[in-house]
């Protein structure tokens, strides 16, 4: 079967800010990266996808784009993507841009244009209306702002300051392909594509997500940009299945590489408070789901796998006992590696980072955690309740500063973190878990060793999927078969202690340091039998 360079990568995400600082202000940049080029290439990442860079007023840290063809000077220069480009490409790995295509900042050239008057040029390329309807805004409040100059209000899903863009106009379009364009040609692999199932929206009717014209403009945007290329795109879908999303990932219909789903995260919301109040995790309802996208049509299904990344809070936290925080590091990961798609890293992954510490309120820094703290206590909740339930699922906690070692500023900075949430326990930072053999990083690169090398590269990318076990009810369990070869996974989703079956083969990864008859808690292993 021919397949795509796409997939055979295994993708690290940067959250900018948050990776690397090289200029003491405490917030990361590219140069920072750049410097940790050869820690990335050691872990045996293909692709890094860096979440948005570009000029921003930061109001909801980048997602709110002033201008696609330059990078904020907080982050460093365009030289500086060049350089990191380049340094990257030489050693093996590809640059992946978070494009965010759904609405821009205010700040925009555009959208400052559009909104003086209804003739100007660029008012078409945004959502304006007389009579706003109910439609509310994810961040908190109604999703319509007046705008005086012009007497009517424009819209925008997220921050007043995230105006949404008007796909319907055929030359925003074109300008945004000029946009991707332009980093395709300097180089860059491909892109993440920000909340992309909202282009299609039909906001009179009040759909915003899957809208009517949504496949036909994706099929539009790949083909006048990204479709020429080698290329790796990855859309971001909180309300597509399975299923749906093959009408993004079908190759036929030349739209997406794969998308990110998340309905393996929502299946734990709450009736009433949604994500800030999770019910318990059951492995069973989670397997349930990533078994469900591996069963469909491969030939029009591509998977990502991935745990975290920066709207998440830590999936050791949400999933976990972190008694075991060693080993259950390294069974999400072996767990879900060997599944057919895309593995994404994100940062600090591999060093088991957890939730931060927020000591007050005022120490969160997302637009969309400070607007909570006062909608939950509208909804119900006492302050007390509503600062512990932001410590448990605030977006802060997945931005807290990448532990580079135990000490003041994390290695990270020599300055003051834009965000802090420190205190956590030694042991778990890049410096310490290097030197030890057993660290969950050690586990990382020889399983991402492992995944890269044939005769299992071929069996993980082509080889059939089906579950084991179902019984068992606390497992991640099931085999990839390719030509009478088959990769055994079985993970231990829990502190119970199981009787281990009895399998055949060679064990190509354990993440306890000897092996029982048991299988005790967030216990993996992975069998190759031949
Ligand atoms: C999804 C991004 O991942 C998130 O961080 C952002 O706030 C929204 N889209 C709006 O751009």
């Amino acid at each position: 079967m021919a397949h795509s360079h796409f997939q055979d990568d295994i993708v690290y995400q940067i959250y900018p800010r948050s990776f690397q600082d090289s200029d003491g202000d405490g917030i990361g940049d590219l140069k920072g990266i750049i410097s940790r080029l050869p820690y990335l290439k050691k872990l045996g990442v293909t692709a890094l996808w860096l979440s948005p860079c570009f000029v921003s007023p930061m109001e909801d840290m980048g997602y709110d784009i002033a201008d696609y063809y330059h990078i904020d000077p907080i982050f460093g220069t365009n030289e500086d993507m060049d350089e990191l480009i380049y340094e990257a490409g030489k050693r093996g790995m590809r640059i992946v841009l978070d494009m965010v295509l759904n609405h821009t900042s205010k700040e925009h050239e555009w959208f400052k244009k559009g909104r003086e008057s209804v003739d100007n040029p660029y008012h078409e390329f945004y959502i304006w209306s007389k009579t706003p309807n109910d439609i509310q805004s994810t961040f908190g409040g109604s999703a319509w702002e007046y705008n005086e100059a012009t007497q009517e209000y424009y819209f925008h899903l997220y921050a007043p300051g995230q105006p949404d863009l008007n796909w319907d106009s055929q030359k925003m379009r074109e300008a945004l392909y000029d946009a991707c364009n332009y980093w395709l040609e300097k180089g860059v692999y491909g892109f993440r594509l920000d909340v992309i199932e909202n282009i299609g929206k039909e906001i009179d009717k009040h759909i915003i997500q899957n809208g009517p014209t949504l496949h036909e403009r994706l099929h539009e945007l790949n083909r006048n940009t990204f479709g020429k290329y080698d290329s790796i795109t990855i859309g971001e879908c909180w309300c597509a299945d399975h299923n749906t999303r093959l009408l993004y990932t079908d190759p036929s219909r030349e739209e997406l590489s794969m998308v990110f789903l998340f309905n393996d995260w929502g299946a734990f919301h709450d009736p009433y408070y949604g994500k800030w109040k999770c019910r318990p995790f059951d492995p069973h309802i989670y397997r349930d789901i990533i078994y469900a996208r591996q069963q469909t049509d491969p030939a029009k299904s591509w998977d990502t796998i991935f745990w975290n990344n920066h709207d998440l809070p830590r999936a050791l936290n949400r999933y976990t006992d972190l008694n075991y925080r060693k080993e259950a590091a390294k069974m999400l990961f072996a767990s879900t590696l060997f599944l057919r798609g895309t593995p994404f890293i994100y940062q600090g992954d591999e060093i088991g980072m957890v939730n931060g510490h927020f000591a007050s309120i005022k120490d969160f820094r997302d637009i969309e955690a400070i607007n909570h703290y006062q909608i939950l206590q509208n909804m119900g909740m006492s302050e007390e309740e509503a600062k512990a339930a932001l410590d448990k699922t605030a977006r802060d906690n997945g931005r807290i500063p990448m532990r580079w070692n135990s000490r003041k500023g994390y290695g990270f900075t020599k300055g003051t973190p834009w965000v802090d949430g420190g205190k956590d326990e030694k042991g778990f930072s890049v410096s310490e878990e290097e030197k030890d053999p057993t660290s969950i990083l050690s586990f990382y690169k020889e399983a991402i060793a492992l995944w890269k090398k044939e005769p299992y590269r071929t069996l993980i990318r082509e080889g059939s999927f089906s579950p084991d076990y179902l019984e068992m009810t606390d497992w991640i369990a099931y085999t990839r078969m390719l030509n009478g070869k088959r990769l055994r996974v079985i993970a231990n989703f829990s502190t119970n202690t199981y009787p281990k079956p009895d399998i055949p083969g060679k064990v190509l990864l354990h993440n306890y340091l000897e092996e029982t008859d048991q299988l005790r808690p967030y216990e993996v292993y992975v069998f190759y039998v031949d």
